[in-house]
């Protein structure tokens, strides 16, 4: 592995360009559809972009979520794929990567990272109990509540203020988190939950000063702390790039020396670890080990396959390891930065400092007379799409759901329309488009109206939700 630091040509001689660390092997057509086109998928989709087909999709940023490009050597693992019900070679090579690189003892394999939720929530929470986190995330919050649980927001409040250039805007308020565990008592937190990046946040790190001081106010109440590592990789790199004393430090270091102040970690494996499916759950404690170890035959399959093939288990741990090369992963970040930089120099409102795996348009800035219940964010996605075929995701008051017990719309702060960034698929031409897009659509956004709901799933309804135009 070659955790060198890359010196490009740019910073050779003076310049600040970079390049991507991989050459392009094996190419996938895609294709610009005609405005009428558009028009009828949208319709057809109740404008929402997650019921469009992908063939009609121009440059997709629905998602960074098993929609990155495997490498030369993932793809020859898949060809050593051990397809033995019980104890596939493949399980052990996941077993010691996810060891060597995240530090945990015990390893339960899961189809993706919903899978390990579920587990690790049911196993851990007892009803009636609160689990404070820094910030919800839709399935995550949504496994715990099915357990029981009741979600607390415990992040900083400058996490849910789009312009505030903080530079560790995932962290945990640890005086909101005190107060709660003095309202409620520690016997009723079964654990934190910790996410780094943050998602819905905009893909904001946590700091490593942050996390040691949770770890220790945690040990003085007995709580445990679980951690969301799926972009745990890219808020390494903002530990390396923003805090004293990380400059000459790995991500590998960094990543393990994280993981260390925390109890076990649940992974959606399709992010960080450069799969197209794929998860698991690790952790340090043997007793839950063998509740988990057990639950998981339920649910997901054998202990020692989780769901997966063999040959995504192969594929997977070769991932886990080109994860952490720093070239990668300053490459991966700086690809979202490119596109940031892009929309700020021409002041189109997005969530700052531009975070790890997507840019987040401030959707209540795009559209001030839009009101929440309107679907602002859900708009934005929808006009991109009409202007020019690209495809992004709300993530916004739909996102949010409905308060379980009041049933009422949460409205939360942030209103955004996420554009997240598949890993090593597009070029910088690719981002210059979706700039010049989104630029478009903003010099336009005084037309534009408001949508109305017209269909409401129960669970998750943002994935399968329809809409209209509202008049
Ligand atoms: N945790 C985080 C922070 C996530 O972003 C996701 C998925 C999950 C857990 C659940 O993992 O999809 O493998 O079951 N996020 C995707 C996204 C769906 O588009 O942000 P999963």
């Amino acid at each position: 592995m070659n955790n060198k630091k890359l010196i490009t040509m740019g910073e050779q001689f003076g310049r600040r360009s970079w390049a991507e660390p991989w050459k392009i092997k094996m190419v996938e057509p895609i294709r610009i559809t005609s405005p009428q086109e558009r028009r009828d998928a949208l319709e057809k989709a109740g404008y929402n972009t997650f019921l469009l087909h992908s063939k009609d999709v121009y440059i997709d940023l629905l998602t960074d979520s098993g929609t990155g490009a495997m490498s030369d050597r993932q793809w020859a693992g898949i060809m050593l794929g051990d397809e033995a019900y019980a104890g596939s070679r493949n399980f052990f090579h996941l077993e010691e990567a996810v060891q060597k690189y995240y530090g945990y003892r015990y390893l339960v394999p899961t189809h993706q990272g919903r899978g390990a939720e579920h587990l690790l929530s049911q196993a851990l929470i007892k009803p009636g109990q609160y689990v404070p986190g820094n910030m919800y995330f839709t399935t995550t919050r949504l496994h715990q509540e099915l357990a029981g649980g009741t979600f607390v927001d415990v992040i900083i409040d400058e996490a849910h203020d789009p312009p505030n250039l903080h530079p560790f805007k995932g962290n945990v308020d640890l005086d909101k988190l005190e107060a709660l565990v003095k309202r409620v008592g520690a016997e009723s937190i079964p654990y934190i939950s910790l996410a780094g990046t943050v998602n819905m946040a905009g893909g904001q790190p946590v700091s490593m000063a942050n996390v040691k001081a949770l770890r220790a106010l945690c040990d003085r109440y007995s709580i445990p702390i679980y951690l969301d590592a799926t972009r745990m990789v890219e808020n390494a790199f903002f530990i390396q790039e923003r805090e004293e004393g990380y400059k000459d430090k790995t991500i590998a270091a960094i990543l393990q020396e994280f993981c260390s102040f925390t109890d076990g970690a649940w992974m959606s494996a399709k992010k960080d670890n450069l799969v197209n499916i794929g998860g698991w759950l690790a952790v340090n404690d043997s007793d839950l080990f063998d509740a988990l170890r057990n639950m998981v035959v339920i649910y997901e399959g054998l202990h020692t396959y989780g769901g997966m093939a063999g040959r995504d288990m192969e594929a997977l741990a070769i991932g886990i390891t080109e994860a952490v090369d720093d070239d990668h992963v300053r490459s991966r970040v700086e690809q979202v930065r490119y596109l940031g930089n892009l929309l700020t120099n021409w002041e189109i409102p997005i969530v700052k400092p531009v975070g790890g795996h997507a840019i987040f348009l401030d959707a209540k800035s795009f559209y001030p007379h839009i009101p929440q219940d309107q679907f602002p964010a859900q708009t934005l996605a929808a006009g991109l799409y009409l202007d020019s075929g690209i495809r992004g995701m709300e993530r916004g008051i739909v996102s949010a759901g409905r308060d379980p017990k009041t049933g009422d719309h949460r409205y939360p702060a942030l209103e955004l329309t996420r554009l997240a960034i598949p890993r090593r698929v597009y070029t910088q031409a690719h981002m210059d488009v979706v700039a010049e897009a989104v630029k478009a659509v903003y010099d336009s956004r005084e037309q534009t109206k408001g949508l109305k709901m017209v269909y409401e799933p129960k669970y998750l309804r943002f994935f399968q939700a329809r809409f209209e135009r509202a008049s």
